[in-house]
């Protein structure tokens, strides 16, 4: 055959595209159910499935009612999940935090009895036990770091003596790391990891979570302790402190329009990155989908493939029950 007339390629990249089965073979990135974790709101009360308008698919559970939803998560593989707690009773100072008897500690001791071998991690953060919704103690219109760093120490500590096997403090107080190391050191809970949310920014797609956990704020925002998102430098200072403080895992928050983040967490740490693909994520796709705009399957797996491609370990995800079974159904 005469290929005079060929335009000249250098590399022809599309060799390597051309089947299923050589796609397969130089595929970088995977995305594996170990790699996932599932978010579950907890409420305080009894027989309590109550749907998350924002977020269809999820809901908010009562203790008792839990194990139909946390046998599908260990039926689909799923290591871990991350508890949040909602309770009835909210106060100015947030002490419900504390409670040995509240919906995150009840929680675990029901994780304990019936699938023993699940990781549980546990938010920690006292905004839906105060009154005014914010991530700690207020002092005026003011928030009390050092007094909210003491509280989130001995929450922490209640989640270890409940069984917490990994606590993770969201508040973005200074400090917040090494007092809930220390805490939990002290009370010889040396093997309970802190799982850090370092670099958690304060972004308008946590709006479905703070229906979810009722804790929106009842004035202000969360901008004098959350990051400003232009801010990239300083997510890595962020990272860096939280590291040095004890954080055992390292946490970049939200994840899609982060992913810059991901990758720099990546590069500067050697712990375990985690990315969270918040509520505001999972409604926009759940809405779409519903639609028939897009491709609910097609595109949650784009985004998981993204999350890991720009170096995840950990993907904390509302799609995870989803993604665990497509992935599953793959494998068979
Ligand atoms: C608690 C907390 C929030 C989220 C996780 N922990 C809300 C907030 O900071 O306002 C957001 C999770 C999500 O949007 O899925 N501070």
């Amino acid at each position: 055959m005469d290929n005079e007339n060929l335009v000249p390629v250098n590399g022809r990249l599309r060799r390597l595209r051309r089947n299923e089965n050589l796609r397969r073979m130089v595929r970088e990135t995977h995305v594996r159910i170990d790699d996932l974790v599932y978010p579950v709101f907890v409420v305080e009360g009894e027989n309590q499935k109550q749907p998350i308008e924002s977020m269809p698919g999820q809901y908010r559970w009562s203790v008792d009612r839990l194990p139909e939803l946390l046998s599908q998560v260990t039926k689909a593989g799923i290591p871990a999940v991350l508890l949040f707690g909602i309770p009835i009773h909210t106060t100015p100072t947030g002490k419900g935090c504390l409670d040995a008897k509240g919906p995150v500690p009840m929680a675990i001791h029901a994780i304990q009895q019936w699938h023993p071998d699940l990781v549980v991690i546990t938010d920690v953060c006292v905004c839906a036990y105060t009154d005014h919704g914010h991530c700690g103690v207020l002092d005026g219109n003011q928030i009390d770091n050092d007094a909210s760093v003491e509280l989130l120490a001995e929450m922490a500590l209640i989640h270890a003596q409940a069984g917490a096997d990994v606590v993770a403090p969201s508040a973005m107080m200074d400090g917040q790391i090494a007092a809930i190391r220390h805490r939990l050191d002290s009370h010889d809970f040396l093997n309970v990891s802190v799982m850090a949310y370092a670099a958690k920014f304060a972004s308008a797609f946590y709006g479905p979570f703070r229906e979810a956990a009722h804790s929106a704020p009842a004035f202000g925002d969360r901008r004098s302790y959350q990051m400003d998102p232009p801010n990239a430098r300083e997510a890595e200072l962020e990272l860096r402190q939280d590291e040095s403080e004890g954080a055992d895992w390292l946490m970049v928050k939200p994840g899609l329009a982060y992913l810059d983040l991901v990758a720099m967490a990546r590069r500067v740490t050697q712990h375990p990155v985690v990315v969270y693909n918040v509520s505001g994520e999972y409604a926009m796709v759940k809405a779409a989908a519903q639609n028939g705009w897009i491709d609910e399957r097609k595109v949650v797996m784009e985004t998981m493939v993204a999350f890991k491609r720009a170096g995840a370990d950990v993907i904390i995800t509302y799609h995870a029950l989803d993604v665990a079974r497509w992935l599953k159904g793959e494998e068979e």
